[in-house]
């Protein structure tokens, strides 16, 4: 992709795909959204896809599909306890990560809870270079905490750091070396971090994590959920990688961790999850848990045609033209709102396109939720549903009190090879509308507040009627447009 030169100088991503099944999207008119919202709670999570124009929620579980791997489902062999079809997928995984041991599970979140389970005792510290939403929220239901090491150039919205996933490394002995080894259940890594707008690791910075934890004796866990991702930016930013085949470098960033988690509704563009480790005893202590929470050991909770698909996903992960099309739709995404002046996390990373709220409606004090509006805004301006990843998506402590999100980002996801580009130039072109309305966006306030995971089920209103507002503006300026 990255090798085509245009003639017009022009940077644009070429697809390495053709698409052979479409489903129609509809686009209704701005008042029509103006009452989804409402019904919705002004939470995207609540809106029904039917109202939504390009989903950009999240890219999990809604990545397209190839042919080779909707092939590969109608062989699925369909028996409850040691499938073919299961075996097809241990063997894939253990080719790919080079691990001997695999336990499947249904998502990513149910692998959380069978680790957390297994090596969280209470009082514990999970160090991590940052948190994910569900892994927190298991780490601390099993008496644990969390403790973010993620390097300083990772809080910077902007930068130019090729690498701002990475785990400061003098901070991880130091908090190990204080607490000794015994206190600390994990240190975990995740690949492609996705609160902070999926930045990378680089193995260079994962190859000396391995080793502290060598000197302490402290297990390294890898959410390999966002690793596609990952392993492109390592490939094209990593000057010691350049050679490397992904293969090769997937090989090599496997080999430092104890154990693999993923959630294969992003990696391997299907629906499941699955665990991988060569420690016999860290398996032992975590397959038992399999069959009580998730399904026979054979398939987990997942459908044999979704193992099938993921087989076969694991494998076309290998391929630079596959891995590429998301980070480099999102590049493309990112540098085009950066010359309309709108404020984006950069360098662009994967997973999605992130807005930086903080910045694109500054006079929105954290406390009202600056994302959430601006997700809810951007919605009704264009039918394009981001997520939230702020404060909404921040649980309340033991005390009840609120902690104000390191950032607050919008996050536009971009599944794989799913939108086209002038799909993606629309949503360019209504956000950079939206930028120059901005101070017409108001904030948000709870109207139903869950304890936890708020983010998905919370209910909000808007501090006023700023919405209205927001669509009259609209009207006057594009008239009867959708
Ligand atoms: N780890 C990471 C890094 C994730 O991004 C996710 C899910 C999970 C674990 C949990 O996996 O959803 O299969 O249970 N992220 C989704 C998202 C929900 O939209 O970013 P899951």
């Amino acid at each position: 992709m990255s090798n085509v030169k245009f003639y017009s100088g022009e940077n644009i991503p070429l697809e390495m795909h053709k698409v052979r099944i479409v489903q129609k999207l509809n686009i209704w008119p701005i008042e029509r959204r103006l009452e989804a919202l409402q019904e919705a709670g002004f939470n995207n999570f609540l809106l029904k896809n039917r109202d939504v124009f390009m989903d950009m929620l999240t890219d999990s579980g809604v990545n397209a599909m190839s042919d080779k791997q909707l092939a590969a489902m109608m062989e699925a062999d369909d028996s409850y306890a040691g499938s073919e079809t299961f075996s097809k997928l241990e063997n894939k995984v253990q080719e790919i990560f080079g691990k001997s041991f695999f336990l499947p599970a249904h998502q990513g979140r149910a692998c959380e809870n069978v680790i957390a389970q297994s090596f969280v005792k209470p009082g514990s510290i999970a160090i991590m270079n940052y948190h994910f939403t569900t892994t927190r929220s298991h780490i601390v239901r099993n008496g644990g905490r969390v403790e973010e090491l993620l390097s300083e150039e990772g809080y910077q919205v902007n930068s130019e750091c090729p690498f701002k996933g990475n785990l400061d490394i003098a901070k991880l002995r130091a908090l190990i070396a204080e607490k000794g080894a015994e206190a600390i259940s994990f240190v975990r890594f995740e690949a492609g971090t996705n609160l902070i707008g999926g930045q990378p690791f680089s193995l260079a910075n994962l190859k000396e994590a391995r080793q502290v934890c060598d000197e302490f004796g402290v297990m390294l866990v890898l959410d390999a959920s966002l690793l596609a991702d990952n392993l492109y930016f390592i490939k094209v930013r990593e000057e010691q990688c350049r050679d490397m085949s992904i293969r090769e470098i997937t090989r090599a960033i496997a080999n430092q961790a104890d154990v693999i988690y993923f959630s294969a509704r992003k990696l391997g563009c299907a629906r499941g999850g699955g665990i991988c480790t060569n420690n016999e005893q860290h398996f032992a202590k975590m397959r038992e848990l399999i069959p009580l929470y998730e399904g026979f050991l054979t398939y987990g909770g997942m459908s044999v045609r979704e193992m099938e698909a993921m087989a076969v996903g694991l494998e076309e992960t290998m391929d630079e033209d596959m891995i590429n099309q998301g980070p480099q739709f999102i590049a493309y995404m990112t540098e085009e709102l950066q010359k309309k002046g709108v404020p984006v996390v950069t360098p662009a990373g994967g997973l999605g396109c992130h807005i930086n709220a903080m910045e694109f409606v500054k006079h929105v004090p954290q406390q009202e939720y600056p994302a959430a509006a601006l997700a809810a805004a951007l919605y009704l301006v264009s039918g394009v549903r981001g997520m939230e990843r702020g404060t909404m998506s921040e649980d309340r402590d033991a005390n009840g009190v609120e902690p104000l999100a390191d950032m607050e980002l919008v996050r536009l996801a971009m599944p794989r090879r799913v939108f086209t580009l002038s799909q993606v130039k629309y949503a360019v072109d209504r956000i950079a509308w939206l930028y120059e309305n901005r101070e017409l966006i108001g904030g948000m306030k709870f109207v139903e507040e869950p304890k936890i995971l708020r983010f998905f089920l919370g209910r909000l209103d808007t501090m006023t009627d700023w919405p209205t507002a927001l669509v009259q503006k609209f009207r006057s300026d594009f008239g009867d447009s959708l």
